[in-house]
C-alpha cells in the first residue's frame, strides 16, 4: 500500500498530496472507481457540484472499507451558486446529495470576477467552517489579485488554490506568490488532461527510471510540494499513479521537466476572462 505525504495548510489541518480527480467520472461509476483507488491507497477524492457525481462520490464514501475521518473529500461550488445565501444553500444540497455531514473542502470553483460575486460567497465559506460544515475552505482558479481582495475584504486566506499546472504550463511567478502567502497550491490537470502523456523528453526521463510517463509527472509535481490531482478510472491507471514513492527524480530530470514549460501549454480558459454561470 501507497505511503500518503500528508501537507500541512494555512489553517493547521493536513491534506493527502495525491487526490484521485474524479471530472468526467458517471456518478454510476464512482463507488466502484473509488473503491479501487481506496485500496490502491488513495484517500482524498477531488470532486464538483457541476461534475454530476456527487451522489456517486458520497456513496463511496459511505461504503468504503475505511472510517469516513480517513478519508478527505473536496467539492466545489457552481459558479451560478455564487452570492452569500445561494452558498449556504449548495453547500446543504452538496452535503444532502452525498449523504454526509461535512465536506474537507469547499472550493470556489471560478472567480467569474466579472459577475462581482466572489467576496460574498466567501464569506459564506468563512461562516461555513466556523459552523464545522467545512473544516477547509479554498478557491480554484483565482488569480493573486483575486486572493489579494479575498485578505483586504474579509481578512481569511484561502487555504488552497487549484490551478491547471502541469510541465507544459508551471505557473513560475503565481507559485511564488502563493508560497509568500502559504497558500497551498492543488494542481489540477496535472497530466496536461493526457496531453503531457506522449512527451518525447519525459518518455526518456521514464525509461531510466522504469516508470511510466505518468509516474515522473505525478512525482515532479509531488517534489515541488504541489498536491496533485491525478484522474483516471482506469483500474491499473489509477494504482500506477500513485505507486510513485519508491523512486526520485535527481537535478537532472526536474531541470529537464522544468524546461518544458510553455506559453501556449494551457488547456482550459484564462481565470480573467472565464464568465461561464454553470
Ligand atoms: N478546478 C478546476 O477548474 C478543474 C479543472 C480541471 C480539472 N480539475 C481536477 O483535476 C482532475 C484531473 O484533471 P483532468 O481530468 O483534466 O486530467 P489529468 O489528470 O491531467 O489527465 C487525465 C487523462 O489522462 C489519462 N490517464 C490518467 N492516468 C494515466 C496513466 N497512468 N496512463 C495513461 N493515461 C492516463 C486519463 O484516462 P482514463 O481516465 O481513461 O484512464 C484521462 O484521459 C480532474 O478530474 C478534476 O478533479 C479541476
Amino acid at each position: 500500500m501507497a505511503q500518503q505525504p500528508l501537507i500541512e495548510l494555512n489553517d493547521g489541518n493536513t491534506i493527502p498530496q495525491i487526490g484521485l480527480g474524479v471530472w468526467r467520472l458517471e456518478d454510476a461509476d464512482a463507488p466502484s472507481v473509488i473503491a479501487e483507488a481506496i485500496a490502491a491507497g488513495y484517500r482524498h477524492i477531488d470532486t464538483a457540484q457541476a461534475y454530476g457525481n456527487e451522489a456517486g462520490v458520497g456513496r463511496a464514501v459511505r461504503e468504503a472499507a475505511v472510517p469516513r475521518e480517513e478519508l478527505f473529500i473536496t467539492s466545489k461550488e457552481r459558479t451560478s451558486h455564487q452570492g452569500y445565501d445561494s452558498t449556504m444553500r449548495s453547500l446543504d444540497e452538496s452535503l444532502e446529495r452525498m449523504g454526509l455531514d461535512y465536506l474537507d473542502l469547499f472550493l470556489i470553483h471560478w472567480p467569474v470576477a466579472m459577475h462581482g460575486r466572489f467576496v460574498d460567497t466567501w464569506r459564506a465559506f468563512i461562516d461555513l467552517q466556523k459552523q464545522g460544515r467545512v473544516r477547509s475552505i479554498g478557491v480554484s482558479n483565482f488569480l493573486p489579485e483575486h486572493i489579494e481582495q479575498l485578505a483586504e475584504e474579509t481578512g481569511v486566506l484561502p487555504a488552497v488554490n487549484q490551478l491547471e499546472l502541469h510541465p507544459y504550463y508551471q505557473q513560475r511567478d503565481v507559485r511564488d506568490f502563493h508560497e509568500r502567502h502559504h497558500v497551498a497550491i492543488q494542481s489540477y490537470s496535472p497530466l496536461g488532461s493526457g496531453a503531457v502523456l506522449a512527451d518525447a523528453e519525459i518518455a526518456g526521463i521514464a525509461a531510466e527510471h522504469g516508470k511510466s510517463i505518468a509516474q515522473v509527472i505525478i512525482r515532479w509535481h509531488l517534489q515541488q510540494g504541489l498536491i496533485v490531482l491525478p484522474k483516471s478510472v482506469t483500474p491499473s491507471r489509477i494504482r500506477e499513479n500513485i505507486d510513485v514513492f519508491d523512486f526520485d527524480l535527481n537535478l537532472d530530470d526536474v531541470t529537464r521537466i522544468d524546461a518544458l514549460d510553455s506559453p501556449d501549454g494551457k488547456t482550459l480558459p484564462e481565470p480573467a476572462v472565464m464568465d461561464t454561470l454553470f
